[in-house]
């Protein structure tokens, strides 16, 4: 996690609304001003509806602020830019593509053909552990496998950045812990920058180096908490008496911005 490191993300004063039927416009995100340094993990918490997925999608480039600035190591993010793969909330693969085909799809978009393709997607599915599944099709899937094949879609093209938004929500709690332990080990071999949306306090602190809370709508940063345990982590340390302090610590600020 060197300063130099690559994946530097840096948010500065960002605000973002959406138009409303009526000539107001709905504020969504208010000045925020959050940088995740290259190869860090930083999870997002905040109530439904607080702008989290705005967020990520104003990262990823595909939505511009109304004011204030996104950069990738120094560069303003204006476009999708494949430094930067994002997981949806809803995972959304084309029902009649393979898994392979799904994941190979941002390579076929950029022109890469033949075996290298065929390569990459293998090296990606073999990543999230889907290799056997790579002909099926999504329906076939269980929803845990449908993240995996998104996760593998977002890996492809080995970005610097993954934005995964509440990529396990879905899931039942041993398949999600058992997802969150293989997520970090992905990390500790990639060192990609990681942002991850959650709504579980215990997951935040699991996988965030540090852990930033929204405000409800419109979101604004109300705390930037860093979390005191050493990578590689086990869901033991979850039961520390350090982490329960966080999590304290985090709930406490949720709790103020509900009141
Ligand atoms: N494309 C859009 N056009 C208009 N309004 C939108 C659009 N996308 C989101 N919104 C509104 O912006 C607000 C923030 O939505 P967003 O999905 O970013 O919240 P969130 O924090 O991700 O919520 P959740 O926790 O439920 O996933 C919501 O009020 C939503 O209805
Ligand atoms: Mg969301």
């Amino acid at each position: 996690m060197s300063a130099t490191a690559r994946g530097r993300i840096e948010l500065a004063d960002l605000s973002l609304s959406f138009p409303r039927r009526d000539a107001a416009r709905l504020p969504v995100l208010d000045a925020i001003n959050l940088t995740v340094g290259g190869g860090e993990i930083v999870t997002l918490i905040g109530p439904n509806g607080c702008g989290k997925s705005s967020l990520l999608r104003v990262v990823a480039g595909l939505i511009p602020p109304d004011s204030g600035s996104a950069r990738l190591d120094e560069q303003p993010i204006v476009d999708p830019d494949p430094r930067i793969g994002l997981v949806f909330q809803e995972p959304r693969l084309l029902p009649w593509r393979s898994v392979a085909a799904n994941v190979g799809y941002p390579l076929e978009l950029a022109g890469v053909q033949g075996v290298e393709r065929a390569e990459r997607v293998s090296g990606a599915l073999h990543r999230v552990g889907l290799t056997a599944a790579a002909d099926s099709l999504p329906a076939q899937l269980s929803g845990g496998m449908r993240q995996r094949a998104a996760l593998a879609r977002a890996l492809v093209r080995e970005p610097d950045v993954l934005l995964l938004d509440e990529p396990f929500s879905a899931l039942d709690s041993m398949t999600r812990d058992r997802f969150n332990v293989e997520l970090l080990a992905l990390w500790e071999r990639l060192r990609t920058t990681i942002v991850v949306v959650t709504h579980s306090i215990p997951e935040a602190i699991f996988l965030g180096h540090r852990v930033v809370v929204l405000s409800s709508r419109p979101g604004h940063v109300v705390a930037d908490i860093d979390v005191p345990l050493a990578s590689p982590r086990t869901l033991d340390e979850l039961d520390a008496a350090v982490v329960s302090a966080t999590a304290r610590e985090i709930r406490a600020h949720l709790e103020t911005d509900a009141a």
